[in-house]
């Protein structure tokens, strides 16, 4: 009995504080000795239809636990602002303690479920692009009606001191999209069709909003190979009539199978970015695009070779990343002539971008030699560092998903922190 206590008080080495909130699916602990933080401790209960249908489902909290946390690991790794902090052993997890948005974002790509009886005559199938994005206001006894963004401004939430307005519902808008768009790349690497999905934000105590709740197999719609009938969803659990052991063991192993696959979903980066400088002197511009580079996610290699004094060992080089198999764009940093440029560029197949350490003193002459190659040569030009880095990770992402990510997040936060410096210089001018 005492142990038993014990046992409740710690979970992974956390002790809980007051248990703050009890749904359907799980608990929310305070943490006194973790300020912020919170331990979100899930149920093995499944339920459906605002809780009408609910079934105890062994091993449910387990699998829902990983779900999530793979997936709120990819989207951290992709430099989204989320709430989840890391994994709590087997059936809970630690996230930033959250006032949250009592508010459904649901992004849809095809067109079912729901959508289909809202909108008589849209085809099931049918495809939006940009994704179709809806609001539902969070309320099980009024079965969660849907809401405009200007009802959710006339709300008026106040959350840890943050009132939602116009421009939090922009924010809000935008991150929903970027979770939607990063998660259904990640899925589309395997084979399978994110069909639709809902998310929920938070407001930590600093007033940052954050992707929050969980993510896992009741949060979308999977389709593998965007068959409907391969369904690995919660939907199979929502379309039971009559639920029987047998039924419940599917729907758990369809669980199994995603938190398995999530396992594959973010693979190390397979390519390289080479910095080819053509003198040691040229090494902190070099090293600009590489910090830039390890900030986008993309490994980068430096080497020194002058095509124009090393010919021979420049196109060794070459040689060995072709011999490699590696998947390689070139970066060429040569000041004055840059001849190394163009002579990658007519030895390898590989993508070569120019970035000259150009001085504001010789840009006008020297920019000559990396615009104005001989024909048959394809490589691209650019002046900055940041801009190197970028289209080189940009080549990179037509291939690899967590590239992609970073950029497409990138995007987002540059559009978020605009937004918010709007919003600072709009209120000190009042
Ligand atoms: N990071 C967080 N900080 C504080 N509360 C959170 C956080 N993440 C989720 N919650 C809240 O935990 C509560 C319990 O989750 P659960 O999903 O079991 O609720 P529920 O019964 O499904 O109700 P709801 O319809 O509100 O989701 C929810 O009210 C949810 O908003
Ligand atoms: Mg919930």
């Amino acid at each position: 009995m005492i142990l038993d206590s014990i046992r409740r008080a710690y979970v992974a080495g956390y002790k809980l504080g007051n248990l703050l909130i009890e749904g359907k699916t799980k608990q929310v602990y305070d943490l006194p000795e973790n300020p912020g933080l919170a331990l979100l401790q899930s149920k093995d209960r499944i339920t459906a239809g605002d809780g009408l249908k609910a079934h105890d489902l062994a091993g449910k909290a387990a699998i829902s636990n990983r779900t999530n946390a793979k997936v709120f690991e990819i989207l951290n790794a992709a430099g989204l602002k989320t709430a989840f902090v890391k994994l709590a052993g087997e059936t809970a997890f630690i996230a930033r303690k959250c006032e949250m948005v009592p508010i459904e974002w649901v992004t849809r790509r095809l067109a079912t479920g729901s959508f289909l009886k809202r909108h008589p005559g849209v085809e099931e199938g049918y495809r939006f692009s940009p994704p179709c994005q809806e609001t539902f206001f969070k309320d099980d006894a009024n079965h969660d009606p849907q809401w405009s963004e200007a009802q959710i401004i006339a709300a008026k939430f106040k959350l840890n001191g943050l009132t939602i307005g116009q421009d939090e519902v922009d924010i809000m808008r935008r991150m929903t999209l970027a979770v939607f768009e990063v998660l259904e790349k990640a899925w589309a690497a395997r084979g399978c069709a994110l069909i639709d999905m809902k998310i929920e934000f938070g407001v930590d105590s600093n007033g940052e909003i954050l992707v929050s709740d969980i993510i896992d197999s009741d949060s979308w719609r999977l389709w593998p190979s965007g068959d409907k009938r391969l369904m690995k969803d919660k939907q199979v659990y929502r379309n039971l009539a009559n639920v029987t052991q047998a039924d419940l063991d599917t729907v758990k192993r369809n669980f199994e199978w995603v938190a398995e696959q999530l396992e594959h979903l973010a693979p190390a980066p397979n390519c390289l970015v080479v910095v080819l400088m053509g003198s040691p002197t040229d090494d902190e511009h070099c090293k600009k695009i590489a910090k830039c580079c390890k900030d986008l996610g993309v490994p980068c290699q430096l080497r020194v070779s002058s095509a124009h004094k090393g010919t021979e060992e420049t196109l060794s080089i070459v040689a060995d990343y072709e011999g490699s198999g590696a998947k390689v764009v070139f970066i060429a940093v040569a000041g004055r002539s840059n001849g190394l440029g163009p002579v990658l560029s007519g030895n390898t197949t590989y993508p070569v971008i120019n970035c000259p350490p150009v001085r504001a003193d010789n840009v006008t002459q020297d920019v000559w030699s990396s615009l104005n190659v001989p024909s048959g040569l394809g490589c691209t030009t650019v002046v900055y560092p940041e801009a190197a880095a970028l289209a080189a990770a940009q080549i990179h992402a037509l291939h690899d998903v967590v590239i992609w990510s970073r950029l497409r997040v990138k995007q987002l936060n540059n559009f978020v922190s605009l937004k918010l410096a709007d919003k600072k210089i709009r209120e000190l001018a009042l």
